[in-house]
Parts: structure tokens; C-alpha cells; sequence
């Protein structure tokens, strides 16, 4: 079977693709910094919002592995420190720790969101950001910008899209790297994203389409990515959101 990583797995889209891969026949490994209960696979609690945590998760992770699913994330409630680390730095450097381990053939799909759609404006900027290379640098080149710090959310998933992008290119031929973009999806997540981005939206949103999706809606493409179906699809993002920006004609939640 084959051995696949999926960080956030103790709850919503995580918990939800960890399963998804164990029935189909893989090997899961964990890891999130809470503790996940009834979780069959190894697990490894770990905290990616730091250098150090992001190199204990790696190092407890043994062997080759065929694919990451970089999944982990908070939102914009939280300090924007917080959001920008776990969101981009704890992917950025899981992801360049494991990529060396990853066989041939294998994939790294990461979360962005629908809300990031709009990263190609500030392509520049997000380049200077993920490529500094220490935490605190980066972070100190946002902090005073109101932009940023105010849309932490917004500007850590846009980040996550050019990572994806870099971090593809940089790997051609050998591992696929995608995202996938949803829009809401019914998690615990979903009642932070109602105090960032205002109750109306979010609620108009879920009322407009009938429902939030599942988490079993936003695994079912990250497994799609994960198969040989996908083969050729590399660099490039997933919007998993049920119609809404197409209705909407942007593609802002
Ligand atoms: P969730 O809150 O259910 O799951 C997130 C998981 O990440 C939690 O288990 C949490 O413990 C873990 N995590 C957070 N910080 C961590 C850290 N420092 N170290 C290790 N693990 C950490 O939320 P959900 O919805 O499953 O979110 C998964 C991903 O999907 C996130 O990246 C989120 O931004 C993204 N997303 C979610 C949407 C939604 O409406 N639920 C919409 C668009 C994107």
C-alpha cells in the first residue's frame, strides 16, 4: 500500500481525507497538533507553526512516503502571526522536508481557498514573502502592512497558491504538486470564517447553494489528485465550491 501524509487530521477536510485514503488501501500518517481520536493510522501530534515543530513532525515520519496532503490550517481569527506561519511557513517547510522522501510518481496537494483567487495581482509581493528565508524576516516585511495583516487569511492561502506553483516547477517530472480551492465547507473551521468574513456572506452563500460542502466533498478531490487519473495535472489549482464564484461572477466567497 501506499504511505501518504496528511497534516489537519484530527478534524474537518483532514480527518476526512485520512479516511478516504484508508479505504482506499493506504497507509495514513497524521499529524496535527491535536490529539485525533479513533484515528487508524500512525499519529503524530505536532505543531506546525514553528521551524522546530515542522522539523519533529519530519522527523518522525520514517521511510518513503508516495504522497502530502498539506491540510493544517487556522483562520483569519486568529493572530495573523499565527495564520501566516501554519498556513505558509509550516507548509513551506514540511513540505521541503518531505519532499526528498516522496517516490517518484508521488503528489503534494495543498489547501488554498476560493478567497485566494485573486493571488496573480500581488504575485511580487507573495514572492518575496515565501522566499524569505527565515520565519521573523518574513514576517517582519508584512507586519506594518494593513493589507495584509488584516486579510492574514486571505494573504496566507494566495501564498499558497504561488507555493504551489514554485514548488511544482521545481519538481517536474518527478512529484505533482496542485491545490485545491473550496469555497464553504460545513468543519469547525466554518464558524470562524462567519467573524472574518461577515455572517451574511457566508450564510448567503450555503443558503444560495442548499448546503456547505462536506469535508467529503473537498477529499474526494484530493484523492482524484492523488490517482494515476490525474497524471498529467500538475501546477495548478482545483475550485471546489458547488458553482458559487461562477454565480457570483468573481470568485471571492
Ligand atoms: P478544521 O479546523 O476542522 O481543521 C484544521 C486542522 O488543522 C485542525 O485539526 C487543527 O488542529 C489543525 N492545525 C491547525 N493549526 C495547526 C498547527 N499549528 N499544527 C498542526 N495542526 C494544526 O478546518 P478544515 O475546514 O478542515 O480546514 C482544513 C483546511 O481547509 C485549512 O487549511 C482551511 O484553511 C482550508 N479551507 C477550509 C474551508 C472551510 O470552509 N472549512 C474553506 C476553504 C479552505
Amino acid at each position: 500500500g501506499q504511505r501518504i501524509v496528511v497534516t489537519g487530521a484530527a478534524s474537518g477536510i483532514g480527518a476526512a481525507t485520512a479516511a478516504a485514503f484508508t479505504a482506499a488501501g493506504a497507509e495514513v500518517i497524521g499529524i496535527d497538533r491535536n490529539p485525533a481520536e479513533d484515528f487508524s493510522g500512525e499519529f503524530i501530534q505536532a505543531d506546525l507553526s514553528s521551524p522546530q515543530g515542522v522539523a519533529d513532525a519530519a522527523a518522525q515520519v520514517s521511510g518513503t512516503i508516495h504522497g502530502l496532503a498539506n491540510i493544517a490550517g487556522v483562520p483569519g481569527t486568529a493572530p495573523f502571526e499565527l495564520v501566516l506561519a501554519v498556513n505558509v511557513f509550516g507548509l513551506r517547510e514540511l513540505t521541503k522536508a518531505l519532499l526528498p522522501r516522496i517516490a517518484d510518481g508521488g503528489f503534494v496537494t495543498n489547501l488554498a481557498s476560493s478567497v485566494a483567487a485573486g493571488w496573480a495581482e500581488r504575485r511580487s509581493q507573495l514572492f518575496a514573502f515565501v522566499s524569505a528565508a527565515d520565519w521573523d524576516g518574513a514576517l517582519a516585511g508584512v507586519h506594518q502592512d494593513a493589507e495584509v495583516t488584516g486579510n492574514s487569511y486571505r494573504f496566507s492561502k494566495e501564498a499558497v497558491r504561488l507555493l504551489t506553483e514554485l514548488q511544482a516547477s521545481e519538481n517536474l517530472g518527478r512529484v505533482r504538486v496542485n491545490s485545491v480551492s473550496p469555497g464553504p465547507v460545513e468543519t469547525p473551521i466554518l464558524a470562524d470564517f462567519k467573524k472574518d468574513h461577515g455572517v451574511d456572506k457566508v450564510e448567503g452563500a450555503v443558503t444560495l447553494l442548499g448546503r456547505a460542502a462536506s469535508a467529503r466533498d473537498i477529499a474526494n478531490v484530493i484523492m482524484f489528485l492523488a490517482s494515476p487519473q490525474a497524471g498529467w495535472v500538475n501546477g495548478t489549482d482545483i475550485r471546489v465550491d458547488g458553482g458559487l464564484a461562477a454565480h457570483r461572477g468573481s470568485a471571492q466567497l
